[in-house]
């Protein structure tokens, strides 16, 4: 099962990729996961997604689809994966279908999560992080045991730099403008589902197993 998480910045994405990995035992492929990883790493390409993903701006297309090409094309990918956010803008996704047509293959479903831009402001304002593991809490949604501690790692937890108020206005622009209309791409394939995000993580993650059957 080949599978894409679309929705706004905030809308759950990484929440739910976690748990449709653990249940259907697939890879969990996230694009800000990997630039996050390359940036704390000092690595060139981290060095160049920065700027962009500091100032709210999507990460240039060449940057980014043969990372993903690349991923995608590795042995445990081959019965399955969930892409959280990727694709992003219409070129990625044509360069996505392109890739998968010529290896024989397809993506089978597009999971469009919804949430309002008022209720996206305040999962962001408190979405705490964790730099090791990556696993995301939230401070009155989702909140860890032991405040300010990861659960499964016990790192102190950290707030996203690009969750800054301003940074979250810019990227919520950002999807409108460039991500959104690719709902209207899978849906004209017959691919997107529409799931509403505006339950806990639990409704939404039954919803989604209802509707992918
Ligand atoms: P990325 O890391 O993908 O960020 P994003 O899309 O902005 O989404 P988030 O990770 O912020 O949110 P999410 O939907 O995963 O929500 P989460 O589950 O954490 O990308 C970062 C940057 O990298 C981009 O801005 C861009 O610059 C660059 N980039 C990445 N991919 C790219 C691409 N393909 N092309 C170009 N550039 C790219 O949940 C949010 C909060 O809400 C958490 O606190 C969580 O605990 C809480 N929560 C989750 N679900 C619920 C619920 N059901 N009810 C209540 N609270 C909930
Ligand atoms: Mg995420």
């Amino acid at each position: 099962m080949k599978l894409i998480l679309l929705g706004a910045p905030g809308a759950g994405k990484g929440t739910q990729a976690k748990l449709i990995s653990d249940y259907y035992a697939i890879p969990h492929i996230s694009t800000g996961d990997i630039f996050r990883s390359n940036i704390k790493s000092g690595t060139e390409l981290g060095k160049k997604a920065k700027a962009f993903i500091d100032a709210g701006a999507l990460v240039p297309d060449e940057l980014t689809v043969d990372l993903v090409l690349d991923a995608l094309s590795a042995p445990e990918c081959m019965g399955g994966c969930i892409l959280d956010g990727f694709p992003r803008t219409i070129a990625q996704a044509e360069a996505l279908d392109a890739a998968m047509k010529a290896a024989s293959d397809a993506i089978d479903c597009c999971i469009d999560i919804e949430v309002p831009d008022e209720v996206i402001i305040e999962r962001m304002s408190g979405r705490r992080v964790c730099p090791s593991c990556g696993a995301s809490y939230h401070t009155v949604n989702v909140p860890p045991k032991t405040e300010g501690i990861c659960d499964s790692c016990s790192a102190a937890l950290v707030i996203r730099k690009d969750d800054e108020p301003g940074t979250v206005k810019a990227r919520l622009d950002t999807y409108h403008e460039q991500t959104q209309p690719l709902i209207g791409y899978y849906t004209a394939q017959g691919k997107n589902i529409v799931i509403d995000g505006m339950h806990s993580p639990e409704e939404v993650f039954s919803e989604i197993k209802e509707k992918l059957g």
